[in-house]
């Protein structure tokens, strides 16, 4: 018989929470986006408009990334209830670290892609930001192949970590999903 719900670990703070969400939203658009933006064939006006999503909203989540790394350095997050073992712990902290790190390559592969490729990135230039880097054909090869391969790896993790989520808020019941719920006021 599982335990009930103690709710009495401590949440992340809610600046924490919505960076979460945010991002998580965010990627959960932008797997599927890439996806099918990429399918032969698809009519050009659908193919256009993921591909403005795409490079736009990837270049939002690696500001937001950053400005997520911050908060954490600055307000680490609250211990785990004691019923989580300690190499459970490790392996959360490990997964966390993993899947940030995953986002990251895949913002920059990303990047590289369509800097070295010679294509445009709208909300960049709006913005007036420069292109350093022009065409290059070589680094394109390896950014593209990096940004397949690591999407392959982040989607298995983000199954994991959702998994591992899901398990804690319907089975254990231990109160580490409601640290990370959209809403809860902060112990
Ligand atoms: C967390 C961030 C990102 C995720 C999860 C993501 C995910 C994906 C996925 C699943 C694909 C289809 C598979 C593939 O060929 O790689 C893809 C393709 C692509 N992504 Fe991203 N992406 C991200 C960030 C970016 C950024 C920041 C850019 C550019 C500014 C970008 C540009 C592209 C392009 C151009 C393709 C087509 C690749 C090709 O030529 O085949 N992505 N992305
Ligand atoms: C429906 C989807 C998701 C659910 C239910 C979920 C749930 C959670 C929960 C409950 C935690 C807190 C774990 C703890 O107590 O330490 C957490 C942390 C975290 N999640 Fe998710 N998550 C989801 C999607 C994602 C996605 C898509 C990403 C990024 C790829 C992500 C990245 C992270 C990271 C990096 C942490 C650690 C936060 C920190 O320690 O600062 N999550 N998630």
């Amino acid at each position: 018989m599982p335990p009930k719900d103690t709710f009495d670990s401590p949440a992340y703070r809610p600046t924490a929470r919505l960076l979460h969400w945010l991002i998580a939203a965010l990627i959960l658009l932008m797997i599927p986006a890439g996806q099918i933006m990429i399918v032969k064939g698809l009519p050009r006006g659908l193919q256009d408009a993921l591909f403005l999503f795409h490079k736009n909203a990837g270049v939002v989540i690696g500001l937001l990334m950053l400005v997520r790394l911050g908060f954490r350095l600055r307000y680490p997050p609250p211990p785990l209830p004691p019923s989580v073992a300690p190499l459970q712990a490790r392996i959360a902290g490990i997964t966390h670290a993993l899947l940030c790190l995953l986002v990251f390559v895949m913002v920059v592969s990303g990047y590289l892609r369509v800097m070295a490729g010679g294509f445009p990135i709208e909300g960049l230039d709006a913005l007036g930001v420069p292109d350093l880097m022009g065409r290059n054909p070589g680094l394109e090869t390896v950014a593209k192949t990096t940004h397949a391969i690591t999407r392959l790896a982040l989607v298995v993790l983000i199954g994991l970590h959702i998994g591992a989520a899901l398990f804690h808020a319907l089975w254990l019941r231990d109160g580490v999903m409601a640290r990370m719920a959209p809403r809860r006021s902060v112990k």
